[in-house]
């Protein structure tokens, strides 16, 4: 944090007056002062007429800079009568952006003043600018701009969000379009997921079939691909759907970003996700030729000088200095039946596949570092060991990337329990079909990027956070930018504005304004006004008989799985009901094949009138109800009377749903033995509660 004291000096000697609440900006920005002092002479803030003509003045930006700030200029909704790259802002009526290096903390930061006359932009480089004009935007939007000053700058230089185009292709008019919102609520980083399995998206010259193959295929549908053979088609066949950026395209968006100071980053992945990379290229396969093959041969040199010259290509359409190499997910067992790869294990002294993977990892970082490019890696590379230079992106948690940041790497924090924005955001019988789980906006705000326990020091390394928006169940724009927005503003919020600045209530407020404004303009966000929320039975804890008391699971092979344990043994008696997400450590898992089994000791034998307990279906992710659900009661433990048969016909649906088995009736009974079978359906049986009245 550069020169802090200039900047705070510059903020004293400018500002009088109170702090006032920044109504209309988003991400919240840093300080908002009313008032403007004329040397001795202050008033108090007022509101600002933004109506007036301004003339426009630049100092200290280059001719790109001065077009691409004039759009934005343009595009705040200011009466611009004339621009005028000359300096003369001392008369009334400019609008005057001055960059000169060092007034503010960092180079993303600004200064907006604003007296009845004029308003002066300062920062120290053209991104900040670009920042302020942002900020206006936004002032003009709502009306509500008042004199004073604006000072602002990001708490990290990292504010990403994925856009997933392998699993369905979107076009390059689609992505300015999600370019130019998240310019406008100052996201930076704009990371490209242009391969995986289900479609390669990137021209390539030198490995042409990744284009003129792996990119097409039937069904449209990733879901009906993916659960049929998942082969491809040769380009221009009748029914083929797919698509990939030429290279004039991808140029023409990486630009496009740049204008708006928005870096792409690309994605090319290895060496797991890459069966298209095979089924275009199948003689890189591993030597025993599996029918599926997802990883490439790390034993053929071959394999590297496919991925060296599509670098080299990648490096050419894309100026960002980081290119992320993916690294996530490789399933290790093909390398270890394939000849080429053993071979390479043994001259290489490779002692495990993990460390295989790394030696690519590592060879294909040493050489984009050749190129003066850097990596970036999914949290798997720091297994079998971290390239040396690689910035870590923690995805499984926040362990990987705590490891890293205290090995000294750079780390982008985008854990799957915040930054999974593929999960539904609302009641998931209201939402469109998607991954399972549940993640409101709310949850996705309460993110920190710097884990509590994490030394200050070490904390410096995380540099950012990033949303990431898998599409696998995504097929329509309209669903995409449903699942996008709002819940990527709460990420440019966490990514811009200090941790003392948040606030949810208010962060709601604003972001249901720009839903509002996103809607009048064309965009599809999730409709914030209308949420529903959580599942009501999880809001307020439910009393009854069993409360508290001891629960015997009734075979170890009908335990729940460890993932999933919950509260352990107190879980399914602890009055705690279930969320919309298996997840929230209140359901619990049985994965096992005799299901659930738990014998409930009430300590007494008593009269009771009910047994419930709810379950969840979630096909997705291999959820499902059970077919059968058997309830028992004893007065000693030994002898059991049934008193239910629940039968249930499990169908496969795509929306969640939620319903319990019980009975009801009376009957005396210290012990109650509440058994629920699978159905054919291989997957998770989820249970949070047995609820006996
Ligand atoms: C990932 O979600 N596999 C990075
Ligand atoms: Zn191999």
């Amino acid at each position: 944090m550069r020169n802090i004291r200039l900047f705070l000096f510059f903020l004293t000697s400018l500002v009088f007056g109170a702090q006032l609440s920044a109504q209309s900006i988003t991400p919240a920005p840093l300080i908002v002062r009313g008032g403007v002092c004329n040397g001795e002479v202050c008033t108090p803030a007022e509101p600002f007429d933004y109506t007036q003509p301004f003339k426009l003045s630049f100092e200290g930006v280059d001719a790109v800079d001065i077009e691409r700030l004039t759009s934005a200029v343009m595009a705040t909704g200011l009466n611009i009568k004339r621009v005028k790259p000359a300096v003369n802002y001392s008369k009334k009526g400019y609008l005057h952006i001055l960059i000169r290096p060092d007034m503010l903390p960092n180079d993303e930061g600004y200064a907006i003043s604003t007296a009845h006359d004029g308003i002066i932009v300062t920062a120290n480089a053209p991104a900040g600018a670009f920042y302020a004009l942002q900020t206006m935007r936004q002032m003009v939007e709502s009306g509500d701009w008042q004199t004073g000053i604006i000072a602002d700058y990001p708490r990290f230089e990292y504010r990403g969000v994925l856009i997933d185009i392998s699993r369905h292709f979107r076009t390059v008019d689609f992505l300015k379009r999600q370019i130019d919102m998240m310019a406008r609520v100052k996201l930076n980083r704009l990371h490209l997921h242009l391969t995986d399995a289900a479609g390669w998206r990137l021209q390539v010259d030198s490995y042409p079939r990744l284009t003129s193959y792996a990119a097409w295929r039937t069904p449209h549908d990733w879901k009906g691909w993916w659960n049929g053979d998942r082969t491809f088609l040769e380009e221009g066949t009748e029914g083929a759907s797919g698509g990939y950026l030429t290279k004039a395209e991808a140029r023409e968006l990486v630009e496009y970003a740049a204008d708006r100071y928005i870096t792409i980053i690309p994605e090319i992945e290895m060496p797991g996700h890459s069966d298209e990379v095979l089924a275009a290229y199948p003689e890189l396969k591993c030597t025993h030729n599996p029918e599926r093959q997802g990883e490439l041969c790390i034993g053929k040199e071959a394999t590297f000088e496919m991925m060296q010259a599509i670098l080299d290509e990648v490096i050419e359409i894309f100026p960002s200095e980081y290119i992320h190499i993916g690294g996530d997910e490789a399933s290790k067992e093909n390398w270890k039946l394939c000849e080429d790869c053993q071979r390479r294990m043994r001259e290489e002294g490779l002692e495990s596949v993990d460390e295989l993977q790394s030696y690519m990892i590592r060879r294909m970082e040493q050489y984009l570092n050749s190129k003066g490019r850097q990596i970036i890696g999914w949290d798997e590379i720091l297994e079998g060991g971290l390239a040396p230079n690689a910035t870590v992106m923690s995805w499984r948690g926040e362990e990987g990337g705590r490891t890293a940041a205290e090995a000294g790497h750079k780390v982008i924090m985008s854990p799957h329990g915040y930054c999974y924005i593929d999960a539904p955001q609302d009641a998931p019988y209201s939402q469109p079909e998607s991954i399972g789980g549940y993640l409101p906006l709310e949850k996705v705000y309460s993110y920190e990027p710097i884990p509590e326990t994490l030394d200050e020091e070490v904390g410096k390394y995380i540099s950012g956070v990033q949303a990431n928006l898998w599409a696998e169940f995504i097929v329509e724009d309209s669903h995409y930018e449903h699942m996008l927005w709002p819940r990527a503003i709460a990420i440019a919020e966490i990514g811009w504005s200090m941790p003392e600045n948040k606030n949810y209530a208010d962060f709601r407020r604003r972001a249901v304004a720009i839903v509002d404004r996103m809607i009048e303009e064309g965009y599809t966000p999730f409709d914030l006004k209308n949420e529903i929320g959580n599942r009501p039975e999880s809001l307020t804890d439910v009393e009854h008989l069993a409360l508290g008391k001891p629960v015997t699971y009734v075979s170890p092979s009908r335990y729940y799985a460890p993932k999933y344990a919950a509260q352990g043994d107190a879980t399914l008696t602890d009055g705690k009901r279930g969320t919309w997400t298996y997840a929230d450590e209140r359901w619990q898992g049985f994965l096992g094949r005799g299901g659930v089994d738990v014998i409930v000791d009430l300590e007494e034998v008593m009269t009771i009138h009910s047994v419930s307990a709810d379950f969840m279906q979630i096909c997705g992710p291999g959820v499902f109800m059970p077919c059968l659900v058997e309830i028992a009661v004893s007065e000693d433990g030994e002898n059991f009377t049934k008193i239910a048969d629940v039968e249930w016909e499990v169908v496969l649906d795509e929306l969640p749903s939620f319903k319990a088995f019980g009975w009801e009736g009376e009957t005396r009974a210290r012990y109650v033995r509440y058994k629920a079978h699978r159905s054919k359906y291989t997957g998770f049986l989820f249970v949070d509660e047995i609820i006996i009245k």
